[in-house]
């Protein structure tokens, strides 16, 4: 099979690691892809938000399927495209996709099919947002509607703060369109964990569970960011918090993905907060997680192609998906100034002496005169694989400063909470 890829993130990288394992695979293709990608994939020169030029990418090549990593073409209609071309594709059509897509469209549909989730109100003026702000207590979440690339949640700590946070989305369109609607909601306190799922719109199957960290810092301190390191599996998804979020979520999402006659044929991201009433759901992805898919895929035993084989013929109640008892553990080493302004075009060394039971993932990386550089905030992702996460996050950590760029900088706790 000939297969293409889109995005050019370490998800990506992982995922075509993966797929390179299968017997059934006989060429991969990434759109745009990165460095590290470029040594195990032929990369090439389309952005991901090109839908025309992949479309006639995928013909010219005849590509068997094409997989979707980043939400943006997702939510732009790009599965719809594909299947009006005869193109087999991974991911959820335009339609589903609004469960990322809109958060105001996600927590309506959590509300109609009784899927816990926090208090809210969907607002459109800053007077209704005055109104409404007055039912709920301190912290209070403010979310833009629309896709913000991780920019648009913001926890804030009194009246005021709320005020002015949705004054800037609601008046001054600090996000653009993306807030042209905002949602008010409760704050939800507990542990984050993150729960990605296979589906093909009849059965959802839940991968292993995985844990990221978003601050930038240590403690979780800092600003938020995509995530700055993952592991797999986490002790707060013990097995009885499994069986929950088995009935209480896994069971009402497919009732509604069927019940909306959504398109959904792809991977279905929960994010959850573990609450002392139980877990809550704080937002879907309608795709891999960027670097939960670096924990998770290490782990899986079966081949990644037969289980999205299945996917694509709605067969997915016929595969026995397999995964390993390890652990492993991912840390992002991140460019000095994310994830605000940071440089590019940075010399990264010792890429080859790290460890050979090792995974390297590149995120931000690209290729400079037969040098590999800096080309995102992301830059690369070290992942260690042991019987437990202490053990993995020794040998990830061991490791990690083999690897070095002027102005890097990596958490030191991962794995620890
Ligand atoms: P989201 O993009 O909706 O997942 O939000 C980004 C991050 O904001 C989440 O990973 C949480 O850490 C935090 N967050 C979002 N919603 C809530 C909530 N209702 N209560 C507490 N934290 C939240
Ligand atoms: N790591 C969070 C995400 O992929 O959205």
């Amino acid at each position: 099979m000939k297969i293409l890829v889109i995005g050019s993130g370490g998800r990506e990288h992982a995922l075509i690691w993966k797929l390179n394992q299968s017997s059934l695979v006989d060429e991969i293709f990434c759109a745009p892809g990165n460095a590290g990608i470029g040594k195990i994939a032929k990369n090439i020169d389309i952005s991901y938000n090109n839908i025309d030029k992949l479309i006639e990418f995928c013909k010219n090549n005849n590509i068997d399927l094409t997989i979707v990593g980043p939400e943006a073409p997702l939510v732009e209609g790009i599965v719809d495209t594909f299947k009006e071309n005869n193109l087999k594709i991974i991911g959820p059509a335009k339609h589903a996709a609004q469960l990322e897509g809109s958060k105001s469209f996600a927590k309506n549909f959590m509300k109609k099919y009784n899927i816990p989730t926090a208090k809210y109100d969907e607002v459109k003026t800053f007077k209704d947002a005055e109104l409404a702000i007055e039912k709920y207590s301190y912290p209070v979440v403010i979310k833009a509607d629309g896709l913000a690339a991780g920019k648009g949640v913001f926890i804030c700590q009194n009246k005021n703060e709320s005020l002015s946070t949705i004054k800037e989305l609601l008046n001054d369109r600090k996000l653009g369109d993306a807030g042209n609607k905002i949602v008010i909601e409760e704050f939800l306190e507990g542990v984050e964990t993150s729960i990605l799922c296979f589906t093909d719109g009849e059965t959802i199957v839940p991968m292993v569970n995985s844990q990221d960290h978003k601050r930038a810092f240590d403690n979780d301190e800092g600003p938020n960011t995509g995530g700055m390191g993952t592991y797999s599996p986490n002790y707060i998804y013990t097995e009885e918090i499994t069986d929950k979020v088995e009935v209480e979520i896994l069971e009402p999402t497919l009732e509604g993905i069927k019940k909306e006659n959504m398109d959904y044929k792809g991977i279905i991201f929960i994010g959850l907060m573990i609450t002392k009433n139980g877990p809550k759901v704080l937002e879907y992805n309608v795709r891999f997680g960027d670097p939960e898919t670096q924990v998770v895929l290490p782990r899986l035993e079966t081949d990644l192609i037969k289980i999205f084989e299945h996917i694509v013929d709605e067969k997915l109640n016929d595969i026995d998906i397999k995964w390993s008892k390890n652990h492993a553990v991912c840390v992002i080493l991140a460019s000095g100034g994310y994830p605000d302004k940071y440089k590019k075009g940075i010399a990264i060394e010792g890429l080859d002496n790290i460890d050979n039971d090792l995974l390297v993932f590149h995120s931000g990386t690209a290729e400079e005169e037969n040098k590999i550089v800096t080309n995102g905030g992301r830059v690369i992702g070290v992942v260690g694989i042991g019987k437990n996460t202490i053990d993995a996050r020794k040998k990830v950590y061991e490791n990690i400063d083999k690897i070095q760029f002027n102005e890097s900088f990596y958490r030191k706790d991962i794995g620890l909470k």
